[in-house]
């Protein structure tokens, strides 16, 4: 080519959660049966939408209206039910014109930094739902700015490490939330929150809270929204259907804007991605239609404490599944759908290998755990997809220095849960004890 194509930061694009797929697809081809916990979609898992939910999509289908485009920000409808939604909570106020429509999370992570100026940085966490620190470190042309989130602490966020990297790093421009977070599991209380606002404000900064799983928690815990604690600092949250309804497919989210009007530089930012979804024309329109019909029916609450029952019931079966094994950390989950468990510092070795029986599975896996890269975490990963057939993600992928693994808690069939996570449990143990360090 007559000039350089592609810039640094694109080598920053990757998504293991995917990646590791293409993999488990070898081990499948070869006879293995795979139990998939690498992706958070409950329909995969066997999550079922209830008929008046469909009912309600139907009505919409057999409208012709449901098939034009909406307007640039999303339905008017739809965004004045979310304002008013929001505005209940009696925090920050917002009004329709303070909302805008992706094409899905995803879409709005991945619009959300482009127009930041490469040297303005927002800081997240680590480990961190690897779409944000990937679309964040592509925009910069490096790698992620992280602050930490600790499994000794029930993965709390370490407050001293980002005020001390927020303090002594003049390009941080914004601090990012997940919660209920992913990869964690973990809610955060007020009292940490609230210090999320206290550190932006003494800098100036603006908060991204990601809350795609706001209403899914469970087992006595309770979320707090950004608009509920944000008070006069300027901040967007992120919020979506793919989850809580769930329906990942509809690939519809939102962001919603508070206080842009007292902050004119962050206003600018706002208008900015107000712009550039007008030169896309629009979002999808059919999920957004939906969302008054649905998350307003009598029946949503109820549907969604029961969803999170069961979300809470299999937490509490993982828990007792994983707990207990003296060379992990194991952190019980209230919200979302993951769990991530680390190893404990010095139990792992390269010679540590968990048996395989198939051959051409042996094969392939021994090929892999030499590829250039391959860091502990992998190897055990690599070892329980060939031995066990379970499809796990592993920690070091969500932008994170410690060794690990992500699960789902999302299996709807309890024989099947339990056969996995038995899985789990038995590779963890052969693993570990295969070779000392
Ligand atoms: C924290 C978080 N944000 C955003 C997304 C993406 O959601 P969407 O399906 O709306 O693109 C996910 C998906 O797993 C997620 O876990």
């Amino acid at each position: 080519m007559r000039q350089l194509l592609i810039r640094e930061g694109a080598s920053e694009l990757s998504y293991e959660i995917r990646e590791i797929v293409k993999k488990a697809r070898l081990v499948e081809k070869a006879g293995v049966s795979i139990f998939w916990e690498n992706i958070g979609d409950p329909i995969q898992k066997n999550n079922k939408l209830p008929e008046w939910i469909k009912n309600n999509i139907i009505e919409l289908i057999n409208d012709d209206l449901s098939f034009g485009y909406s307007d640039s920000k999303g339905v008017l409808k739809t965004r004045e039910f979310l304002a008013d939604l929001n505005n209940q909570r009696g925090g920050a106020r917002i009004s329709a014109e303070d909302i805008l429509f992706f094409n899905g999370l995803g879409d709005a992570i991945a619009k959300l930094y482009q127009f930041l100026v490469p040297a303005s940085r927002v800081i997240g966490p680590s480990p961190a739902y690897s779409t944000h620190s990937s679309a964040e470190a592509a925009h910069a042309n490096t790698h992620p700015l992280t602050y930490n989130l600790n499994p000794a602490d029930s993965w709390y966020p370490d407050m001293d490490d980002l005020y001390m990297k927020v303090k002594y790093n003049p390009n941080i421009v914004g601090i990012m939330i997940i919660n209920p977070d992913n990869p964690t599991g973990m809610v955060y209380p007020l009292s940490i929150l609230k210090r999320f606002v206290d550190i932006a404000r003494e800098f100036n900064l603006f908060l991204i809270a990601d809350e795609i799983y706001l209403n899914v928690t469970y087992n006595g815990a309770q979320s707090y929204a950004l608009a509920d604690y944000i008070e006069e600092v300027p901040g967007i949250s992120m919020k979506g259907i793919s989850k809580e309804m769930p329906w990942p497919g509809s690939r519809c989210g939102w962001m919603e804007f508070y206080n842009r009007k007292s902050y004119p530089e962050f206003n600018r930012l706002c208008t900015t991605l107000e712009n550039a979804k007008m030169i896309e024309v629009s979002s999808t329109k059919l999920p957004q239609l939906t969302i008054p019909k649905i998350m307003g029916d009598h029946r949503y609450k109820d549907y969604l404490k029961c969803n999170n029952e069961k979300i809470g019931k299999r937490a509490k079966i993982i828990s007792e599944k994983l707990s207990g094994i003296d060379q992990i950390m194991f952190n019980e989950t209230y919200g979302a759908f993951y769990n991530t468990i680390v190893f404990k510092n010095g139990y792992l070795n390269p010679k540590q290998i968990i048996e395989i029986k198939n051959a051409s599975v042996k094969a392939l896996v021994e090929e892999w755990v030499k590829e250039e890269g391959v860091n502990f975490d992998k190897r055990f990963v690599y070892y329980l997809l060939g031995a066990k057939g379970v499809c796990v993600v592993p920690l070091s992928s969500f932008a994170s220095g410690l060794m690990g693994f992500r699960v789902t808690l999302l299996e709807e069939n309890e024989t099947i849960l339990n056969e996995t996570f038995s899985r789990i449990r038995d590779g963890l143990i052969e693993y570990l004890s295969s070779a000392r360090a």
